[in-house]
């Protein structure tokens, strides 16, 4: 089997060093031969010997000797093209770009089904955690319930220095770049929105349905305090972003947002680039998933994987269900801190200097506002 790498990034190198490193194991657990035949990309890189360096992608899609044409580009605009005209050309495709299948997953998956091909995409969601693959094969009996977790390796190791390393915002970030955790445009990461492509996918295969991306409302960690991270220490919990889908009369609940959970939980002990998944089923109740989101050879991990599936001639339907509602979850606990005492019940109160911080039981969040107005403050939800 003949493979083209399109996109020499963090990822893209990872990919080629283990094909290379790897390559006589993986050829005997498949029993099959994969040749990198192209590595493309805007600059060269330093390639093991017999790969093929291009600039332009078409040389590697138009290539009647490529199999499986793996983009790991990203954005939504020249890597559907590269993905679509890969189809047409019946080529299986291997992706890691979850923006893309968020957006445009619908026309993706029927393109690919129209042309016979395959498409796997294990490394956009979890980085190296085999989250999808357990989705779509060792879940299959099960109704999804609910999904939630921690789903943005950036975010977390930048809450996690905060917290450990008493690093600043900044600092954390500029560690999590160098590492390589962080999308070209880290808004994506700080504002909530990769978490919120990510639980999309999780969505759409938990709930066999294409939930409009664009009703999904994520809020990040921009609004995140080390204030707020130390008073949620000192009751008990730790902020973390956290991604939820679940069922919800008329369609999919679906949020993304700042929350505080439990330090006794397992997710509040998910520390720096670590991801986890917990997926709800009816028949299997509570599964959870763990390990690094982010990273060079973590994320390459998956991708080969998802090579190597090609080459099995696994296949994962994606006739799914189309119309669906997407709404937020606003029913919940909340965390409020307010510099005036609040006229609101609440399950735990604490004060310190001018902060008066109350933990409310489960409310809309519509009804809650109501009670606030006139009132400033700063509110998060309060997981479990
Ligand atoms: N920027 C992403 C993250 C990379 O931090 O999780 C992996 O998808």
């Amino acid at each position: 089997m003949k493979i083209g790498v399109i996109g020499l990034g963090t990822v893209g190198f990872g990919v080629v060093d283990i094909l290379s490193k790897e390559k006589d194991r993986l050829a005997k657990a498949i029993q099959e031969e994969v040749v990198l035949k192209y590595a493309c990309g805007l600059e060269e890189i330093e390639l093991p010997e017999g790969i093929l360096y291009t600039k332009d992608y078409k040389e590697v899609v138009n290539d009647p000797e490529v199999d499986v044409v793996v983009e790991l580009i990203g954005g939504t605009t020249i890597a559907k093209s590269i993905i679509l005209e890969s189809i047409y050309n019946k080529k299986h495709v291997v992706t890691a770009n979850k923006a893309l299948l968020a957006h445009d997953g619908k026309e993706i998956f029927k393109a690919a089904k129209e042309n016979n091909v395959h498409i796997f995409y294990e490394a956009s969601v979890g980085g190296g955690i085999p989250v999808l693959v357990s989705q779509k094969e060792s879940f299959i009996a099960n109704n999804t319930l609910e999904i939630a977790g921690i789903l943005n390796g950036t975010t977390n190791f930048i809450l996690s220095l905060m917290e450990k390393d008493n690093l600043s915002f900044e600092e954390a970030l500029q560690i999590a770049s160098d590492l390589g955790y962080v999308e070209a445009n880290p808004a994506l990461d700080l504002d909530g929105v990769d978490a919120a492509h990510k639980i999309a996918i999780l969505a759409m295969n938990g709930f066999e349905t294409y939930a409009p991306f664009d009703d999904i409302q994520p809020s990040g960690i921009r609004n995140v305090t080390k204030l707020d991270m130390d008073i949620a220490f000192k009751l008990g919990y730790r902020i973390k972003l956290i991604a939820q889908a679940k069922l919800v009369p008329g369609g999919i609940g679906i949020d993304v947002g700042a929350t505080l959970v439990s330090l006794e939980s397992l997710v509040a002990n998910v520390m720096g680039s670590y991801n986890v998944v917990e997926i709800n089923g009816d028949y299997v109740n509570d599964i959870v998933y763990y390990g690094r989101g982010a990273g060079r050879h973590v994320t390459a991990s998956a991708v080969v994987s998802d090579i190597m599936k090609t080459v099995q001639e696994r296949r994962w339907n994606h006739d799914y269900k189309e119309g669906t509602k997407v709404f937020p979850i606003t029913l919940s606990k909340y965390y409020i801190r307010s510099s005036s005492v609040l006229p609101i019940e609440f399950l735990e109160y604490y004060s310190e200097k001018d902060n008066h911080v109350y933990i409310v039981d489960e409310i809309e969040l519509s009804k809650l506002k109501q009670k606030l107005e006139g009132f400033e403050y700063v509110l998060f939800k309060v997981r479990g």
